[in-house]
């Protein structure tokens, strides 16, 4: 973190050396891919909210919704520039960045979402994943809950048997190629906003996702099958500018770190609702849901686990947490 002290201190310098005229309000941007609908843009009113009723002095909280700043790979970057202060991305596309939130790609990490609700919130797994955030240029902060991923396709997928042969879009990340690899299923790796012209293109057979995806995504559209495999819970990181938080006082820095908790509370309190609303209009769509034997799909990507824990050994320290968590809690 030194690094990043060395440029507050500059930044605070420069900031004395201009004071005297009027202080202008610093404006905080906020970028995410989702509709104002999702839960995530919900949350980030809240986020909104916080900061200017306790810092609305000093702060103006803009958020750029609907991909409007980017994709989630280009505002990563921006992040990293310091160019975006805030941003909800997937873990998944954070994989690239640091191998630790790979942990989240493991399949069948946590045996409920109440679990790994539970999990996410807790602050001492995000000031691990955080333990790097002056190299990473990004500091997480909160985590929202993005539900449990499944398949859905243009044909219906009953068994671990009709993967194969098929070619299924993924989020970034190695650990989502070997998923697939175990799975016996094809991937392509394709950005969250491109993923509706690769299934109009017949570029791709379907995708994973939560049910969310079919209707504000459209990808019911062309997909009418959602199998409930129910393989992954990978959160979407609420991470912050390294530098731009390194750059403010203190207490600003924890009045953000305040305001998303709060932002995650109303993210997660939205969330059943949305997916129950979602379900409803993907079934008007005319999207199937189909129930599978779980077991099936968690018995063939068992060994991934040993494999991934060989090659990304930073992981390690995380997914036994993961998994004592769910030990604790689980019925
Ligand atoms: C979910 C998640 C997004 C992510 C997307 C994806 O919708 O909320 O953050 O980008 O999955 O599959 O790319």
């Amino acid at each position: 973190m030194k690094i990043l002290k060395y440029i507050s201190l500059i930044l605070s310098a420069l900031i004395l050396c201009s004071a005297g005229a009027v202080q202008a309000k610093t404006v905080v941007a906020i970028a995410h891919t989702h509709e104002e609908s999702h839960p995530d843009h919900q949350g980030f009113l809240a986020f909104k909210e916080y900061v200017e009723k306790n810092a609305g002095d000093r702060y103006e909280v803009q958020i750029y919704a609907n991909k409007t700043s980017g994709s989630n790979e280009e505002v990563i970057d921006l992040i990293k520039a310091g160019t975006i202060q805030f941003m909800a991305i997937s873990t998944s596309n954070l994989e690239p960045h640091n191998k630790k939130y790979a942990v989240f790609s493991l399949p069948y990490l946590f045996s409920s979402e109440e679990i790994y609700e539970k999990f996410i919130s807790d602050p001492a797994v995000i000031e691990e994943l955080g333990e790097e955030n002056d190299k990473d240029g990004f500091t997480p902060l909160a985590a929202f809950t993005a539900g449990t991923r499944s398949f859905y396709a243009k044909t219906p997928i009953k068994s671990v048997k009709d993967l194969e042969g098929k070619r299924f879009r993924i989020q970034s990340g190695k650990t989502n190629k070997d998923l697939m690899y175990y799975f016996g299923a094809n991937d392509i790796t394709i950005s969250f906003g491109e993923v509706y012209k690769a299934l109009k293109n017949n570029v791709v057979d379907g995708a994973e996702n939560n049910e969310l995806a079919l209707v504000d995504q459209k990808h019911g559209e062309f997909c009418k099958y959602y199998t409930y495999d129910r393989h992954q819970m990978c959160p979407d990181m609420l991470v912050g500018s390294s530098l731009f938080l390194y750059s403010i006082p203190e207490e600003d820095f924890d009045m953000f770190r305040k305001a998303a908790i709060e932002a995650q509370k109303v993210e997660f309190n939205r969330w059943k609702k949305s997916i129950e609303d979602a379900k409803k209009k993907a079934k008007e769509m005319g999207v199937t849901f189909i129930d599978v034997d779980v077991h099936e799909f968690q018995d063939k990507v068992k060994p991934i686990y040993e494999d991934v824990l060989k090659n990304n050994p930073q992981i390690k320290s995380l997914y036994e947490k993961a998994r004592a968590f769910d030990k604790k809690y689980a019925k």
